[in-house]
């Protein structure tokens, strides 16, 4: 199968990649320069350099693919270069033989679902944090391009942990340096889910025929952010201090950031699990020794 990924330099971008490649998969990543596309290169991909910012740099080359993964995020221009995104991907993947089978997938997030109160499926109404606010209209145009030929999926990650990148991965680094920062009382849930685990998802749903519409990938540990935190700790090697930061605080530091940091979530993926997704890893806490080796390994 012939995969066009955006953000292939990305954390979950890079994991994405990892597991087409690993498949024997042709992976097309879009990287923004030389430097990235060594590394898109060393993890089996072809690099294609361009930018989100400007579709005419990327469109063509996108055509021609089975499978069109948005992974890439731009944190300065994020709702203009999402939507733009997402539309390129979708008309690239409308040109050519409409015999031939295509599918767009989407990464979409958890922090569209707002707290959960009861466990949340992929059905569970909609509540986006304010950073998320424009993600249902994003999930809803490509959901709504799916037809003659073109099959299109969401994927909602929990927030991912593994190797050195992430939030996970900076409580790591704090850890290491010696003070972790909790917003707000850390009792909140944080739905959660292996960088591995979440690409695997992505090559299921590309290679299932059949697989479309949302899925939550959250390996449904519900674990609270206090236990990661206190696992990982635990963990470091010397005790660093743990500093709770009330909300309000956080927020006039870190914006609506700090309002989905303090989200308390339960979200189970039935839909994933029906393709026969099944998380390897099924907690942070738990595994905290085995995720400090990762972090430490991959930590520059
Ligand atoms: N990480 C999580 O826990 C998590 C959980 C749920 C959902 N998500 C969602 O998953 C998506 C990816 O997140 P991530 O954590 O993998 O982010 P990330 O590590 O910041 O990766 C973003 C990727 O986009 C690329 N990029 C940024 N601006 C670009 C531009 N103008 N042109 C081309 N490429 C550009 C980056 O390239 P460079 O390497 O050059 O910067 C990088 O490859 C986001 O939509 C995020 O909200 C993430």
């Amino acid at each position: 199968m012939r995969i066009f990924l955006t953000g292939a330099s990305g954390y979950i971008g890079s994991a994405i990649l990892g597991a087409f490649a690993r498949a024997g998969h042709h992976v097309t990543g879009l990287v923004r320069n030389s430097e990235k596309a060594d590394q898109v290169a060393s993890h089996g991909g072809v690099p294609l350099i361009g930018d989100l910012r400007d579709p005419s740099s990327y469109r063509q080359a996108a055509e021609g693919h089975d499978a069109f993964i948005h992974a890439g995020f731009d944190g300065s221009r994020v709702v203009e270069t999402d939507r733009s995104a997402i539309e390129t991907l979708i008309a690239a993947a409308r040109v050519g033989d409409p015999g031939r089978p295509r599918v767009v997938i989407y990464t979409s997030g958890v922090w569209i679902l707002g707290h959960t109160r009861q466990p949340a499926a992929e059905d569970a109404p909609l509540d986006p944090a304010a950073i998320s606010a424009y993600r249902p209209g994003h999930e809803q145009i490509v959901l709504a391009a799916a037809g003659e030929g073109l099959r299109t999926a969401v994927v909602r990650p929990g927030i991912v942990y593994g190797g050195s990148r992430g939030i996970v991965g900076d409580i790591f680094r704090d850890a290491v340096n010696g003070l972790v920062h909790i917003i707000g009382t850390g009792e909140n849930r944080w739905p959660t889910v292996y960088d591995r685990d979440v690409a695997d998802l992505y090559v299921r749903l590309a290679l299932h025929a059949d697989a479309s519409g949302v899925f939550h990938a959250t390996d449904e540990s519900d674990e609270r952010v206090n236990d990661i935190v206190e696992a990982i700790v635990a963990h470091a090697p010397n005790t660093p201090d743990v500093r709770r930061v009330p909300l309000e605080e956080a927020r006039a530091k870190h914006g609506p950031y700090a309002l989905a940091l303090v989200l308390d979530q339960v979200v189970r993926s039935p839909r994933a699990r029906a393709l026969g997704w099944a998380p390897t890893l099924r907690s942070i806490a738990g595994n905290a020794a085995r995720l400090f080796e990762e972090w430490r390994a991959k930590a520059v």
